[in-house]
């Protein structure tokens, strides 16, 4: 189970975000960049979030702890921001948190290096949950007290979007041309060879049982919400296997 707290403050948002995520301080006085289920995204991005940073994290990649964070809606009544005023109305219940790295760095492939093994992991593990989100343009990796970071898994695994046809399409390609590391010769096979083994059902149960019950609630075509945790599984577990030979480098 993910570490549960309590918002107690909205401190500031994070203008950069899409999601308009913010930073708010907890009861148990940490501080944590908060990404709310009122946004427009939804909460199917916080799932993505939940399942993608504890799999990255079993997997021996550095991510910020993530953590549930229950929120008062009336928190938002003194907000003089019209737009977080809103998002906290409409995020009652449980959103996420993740750990605040103070003064990290966004990644910069001109300002920063990574090794191919590095380099590897990172990109098979995007390719594995397809993630759309660590191109050059936008990274997603943090550089934090001289290592990298990985953070916002909020756009991976599109099938879960469309359950019905998630076989076919958790059996596409990914396409990493415009992947963050892909100058820096990222050694695929070497990470494929190392990671797929520990991608197991096993390992895969365990991380979709930290999914908070709230945000599977109700879906379409599930009768609970366990047949649902289940459904992330499979399509992983598949991909887990072959799709170092499906990546595709080059523009
Ligand atoms: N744990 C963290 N510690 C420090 N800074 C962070 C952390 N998480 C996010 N940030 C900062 O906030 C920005 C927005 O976070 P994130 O990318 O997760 O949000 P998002 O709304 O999904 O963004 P987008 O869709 O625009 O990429 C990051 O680019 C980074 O600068
Ligand atoms: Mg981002």
């Amino acid at each position: 189970m993910l570490t549960e707290v309590t918002a107690i403050r909205y401190v500031t948002p994070l203008r950069e975000g899409g999601s308009l995520p913010g930073l708010v301080e907890a009861d148990d006085f940490g501080t944590y960049v908060m990404k709310f289920t009122g946004a427009g995204q939804g909460r199917k991005t916080l799932v993505a979030e939940v399942v993608c940073g504890e799999l990255a994290r079993r997997l021996g990649f550095r991510v910020p702890r993530l953590v549930t964070v229950g929120l008062d809606p009336v928190l938002g009544l003194g907000e003089p921001d019209q737009e977080v005023q809103e998002l906290l109305k409409s995020s009652g219940g449980t959103n996420l948190g993740m750990d605040f790295l103070s003064g990290a760095l966004g990644f910069d492939p001109l300002a920063f290096g990574a090794s191919p093994e590095e380099a590897g992991r990172i990109v098979w593990f995007d390719a594995l949950v397809n993630n759309v989100d660590r191109s050059w343009r936008n990274p997603n990796l943090l550089v934090w007290r001289g290592d990298l970071w990985l953070i916002d898994h909020g756009a991976t695994m599109i099938w879960h979007h469309n359950w019905p046809g998630a076989q076919a399409s958790a059996a596409r390609p990914y396409d990493a041309s415009e992947h963050a590391l892909q100058s820096f010769a990222p050694d695929i096979e070497a990470a494929a060879a190392e990671l797929a083994p520990l991608v197991t059902e096993e390992l895969l149960a365990e991380v979709t049982a930290e999914i908070p019950e709230e945000w599977l609630a109700d879906e379409p075509g599930f009768d609970s919400t366990d047949a649902l945790r289940r459904a992330y599984v499979e399509p992983l577990l598949a991909r887990a296997a072959v799709i170092h030979e499906r990546i595709k480098g080059d523009k």
